[in-house]
């Protein structure tokens, strides 16, 4: 009976006082309040160490029956970063000059993104996320994957925090499409790029775009039966 369940203790629980546990979420809300998504790098290294350690955190995520759809291409070597740069800015050239709507168009205009992507060759770190459709085990037999979108959206926010909470400045990159990705970095077709993120130091002097968060009696709502 190898799938029976087995139990142990959940791991080092520690209840809160209450004074602790709102000191704790407002500070890291407010630590939350200060990401932003940054489009200028600085070249600067960052240790290996660090990037570890966000990536373990992002590994800790939640998934749809444990099965862990996500897999972590950390992107270093200035050949690849390049390739990777030049398929991008193919794609993005496509879609700002000829595939985008109208209508996606206007609500990018705000950020003032086009198709150049610098940050691609001189930020230190690109990780690209990818997804796994199925999974194949050492016996050749398919596991499929469940929930494999929300498991990964899920990992990337933690990975975004972990990154974030370390120091470090992120963007969020979604070149559309991506298969390129599979190609430079020789990924199997059942793992699909998801996104990529981007991680360094904030160039010195670097802008973002002066947009605003939705307040919360926008997104909430307490329901009243
Ligand atoms: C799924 C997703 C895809 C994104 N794709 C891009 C992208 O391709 N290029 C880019 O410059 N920003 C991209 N962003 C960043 C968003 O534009 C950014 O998060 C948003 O404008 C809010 O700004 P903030 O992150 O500074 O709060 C993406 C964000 C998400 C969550």
């Amino acid at each position: 009976m190898t799938n029976a369940p087995q139990f142990i203790d959940l791991p080092d629980y520690q209840e809160l006082p209450i004074e602790e546990m709102l000191r704790r979420a407002q500070t890291f809300s407010r630590e939350m309040q200060r990401r932003r998504t940054v489009r200028e790098f600085s070249s600067r290294p960052v240790a290996r160490e660090v990037i570890e350690h966000c990536l373990q955190a992002a590994a800790s995520a939640p998934s749809g029956a444990n099965l862990q759809p996500w897999r972590f291409v950390v992107v270093t070597d200035p050949a690849t970063k390049r390739k990777i740069r030049l398929a991008a800015e193919a794609e993005e050239r496509d879609f700002y000059e000829r595939r985008a709507p109208r209508e996606w168009l206007d609500v990018l205009a705000v950020l003032g993104t086009d198709a150049n992507k610098p940050f691609l060759e001189i930020a230190p770190y690109l990780i690209v996320v990818l997804r796994t459709t199925h999974e194949v085990r050492p016996d050749g037999s398919i596991v499929k994957q469940y929930y494999s979108a929300e498991s990964v959206g899920i990992a990337t926010g933690l990975l975004l925090t972990a990154l974030h909470v370390a120091g470090l400045a992120t963007l969020t990159h979604t070149p559309s499409p991506m298969h390129f990705l599979n190609q430079i970095l020789n990924r199997p077709s059942h793992e699909r790029p998801f996104l990529i993120v981007v991680a360094g130091y904030p160039a010195p002097g670097a802008k973002v775009p002066a947009i605003a968060r939705k307040h919360l009696e926008e997104i909430v709502t307490w329901h009243q039966p």
